[in-house]
């Protein structure tokens, strides 16, 4: 008794010193809002309370339009979820808190790469949470067990299995044909087809040779042989929902980041049991990666400032790094974090992420802001979302216009 009277102003006092930070994000699927909620668990230990600004929309297209719209307003959030390059241009625009003196405090190790990406004009202005690897196709093991398939390797074992579902009534590939899903889905193919050499030519270094290449038409070519064998249902489909397609067997494969591990698991669905994840065909040894970066609103209130700082350190304590890449399906942000009790899936992704890494050969994703800019970003976007949908549009109209966008935008931004 005496101990539960003395544990309730310890409670008391650990609420009212909690000092409330409003986060602007986009995890609104039910994997993501768990991996969401592991973080605003692990700030309650640090006197921290999330408040929660979920902006529905996968990719963050929206979330990112809501962001605007609300620092035009002047009301910006504690802290936000920007990736990529982006960072950089909201850092030059002023809004955003330098991080170098607290992250002197900040344990672990962390990737080159994320350094890079969190840095702004040699400013340390994000704090990363982890890392996703877009290149995997997701499968039904039961499906392929049921009509004697091999699990594919290519892209003919693909269309050979395409065959017998359809003929069977089952969608061979689940796909949401929102412009973001269908980009995530060329970006991939076009580093299957082209190889990571390729992939930065065209997307990093926008090499004028690259842009014309034939591998670019052969990339949107596959992407509508694949249009083949969806489902005409998949218009403005959430990538959640084509991801329940699979898991419920109503259809056999999807081609998605592993934030749909994360979707999985929110089920308790098991790798290598309910699902399998299979990299992309002709991308086994490559890393097609977004990683997921928070920044934090320049504040003059020092209790924002001290819940911010709270914020950035906490993310990368090590329980919280492990919890949430369990839930999201990433691999951690900080290098030094062993993998013990994850999957196969996730320990794949990290082996591959640090050989390519050390090669110079990791593939930073377009579709989720790891390459361009966000104007170049939603040009392409919309580009190959005309593409997919309307199928009189020449493959080589499609190339010449990306090649105009990466060329040409990409000189004024
Ligand atoms: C983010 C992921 C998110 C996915 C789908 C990506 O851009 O990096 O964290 O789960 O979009 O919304």
């Amino acid at each position: 008794m005496l101990k539960r009277l003395m544990a309730i102003p310890l409670l008391l006092s650990a609420t009212a010193l909690a000092q409330p930070l409003e986060v602007l994000h986009w995890w609104t699927s039910a994997g993501e809002h768990a991996a969401a909620d592991i973080l605003r668990q692990q700030l309650t230990h640090a006197q921290v309370e999330w408040q929660d600004y979920a902006v529905p929309g996968g990719g963050g297209d929206s979330a990112m339009a809501v962001l605007k719209a609300r620092v035009i307003a002047g009301q910006h959030p504690g802290a936000a979820q920007i990736i990529g390059p982006n960072i950089r241009l909201w850092a030059r625009l002023g809004y955003l808190q330098p991080l170098d003196d607290w992250s002197t405090a900040w344990p672990g190790e962390r990737y080159a790469t994320l350094e890079t990406l969190t840095h702004a004009d040699g400013v340390r202005t994000a704090v990363p949470v982890s890392i996703h690897r877009i290149n995997w196709m997701w499968l039904n093991p039961a499906l392929f067990q049921q009509y004697n398939l091999p699990l594919p390797t290519s892209w003919s074992q693909v269309f050979q299995a395409a065959e017998v579902f359809q003929a069977a009534g089952i969608v061979p590939l689940a796909h949401g044909a929102q412009a973001w899903q269908t980009a995530t889905l060329f970006e991939t193919l076009l580093l299957s087809v082209g190889g990571p050499e390729f992939y930065r030519a065209y997307f990093v270094d926008l090499d004028p040779n690259a842009l014309h290449d034939v591998r670019v038409a052969e990339a949107l070519s596959l992407l509508r042989r694949l249009k083949g064998i969806m489902d005409p249902q998949n218009q403005n489909r959430e990538w959640q929902e084509a991801s329940q397609m699979v898991i419920n067997g109503d259809a056999a494969m999807q081609i998605m980041g592993d934030w749909v591990k994360g979707e999985f698991t929110a089920q308790h669905k098991l790798p290598g049991k309910d699902y399998l994840c299979m990299p992309v065909p002709g991308t086994a040894q490559n890393h097609l990666y977004s990683a997921d970066t928070f920044v934090f609103f320049r504040s003059n209130k020092a209790d924002t400032q001290r819940a911010q700082a709270a914020f950035a350190h906490t993310v990368l304590d090590e329980e919280t790094q492990r919890r949430f890449s369990l839930a999201k399906g990433t691999i951690p942000a900080r290098a030094d974090i062993k993998l013990e009790g994850f999957d196969d899936c996730s320990q794949t992704s990290a082996h591959v992420f640090r050989e390519a890494e050390q090669a110079g050969l990791l593939a930073p994703s377009m579709a989720h802001s790891m390459a361009t800019s966000p104007g170049v970003e939603s040009a392409i976007f919309d580009t190959l979302h005309r593409f997919f949908r309307d199928d009189s549009i020449p493959i080589e109209i499609t190339q010449l216009r990306l090649a105009q966008i990466l060329s040409a935008l990409s000189d004024h931004e």
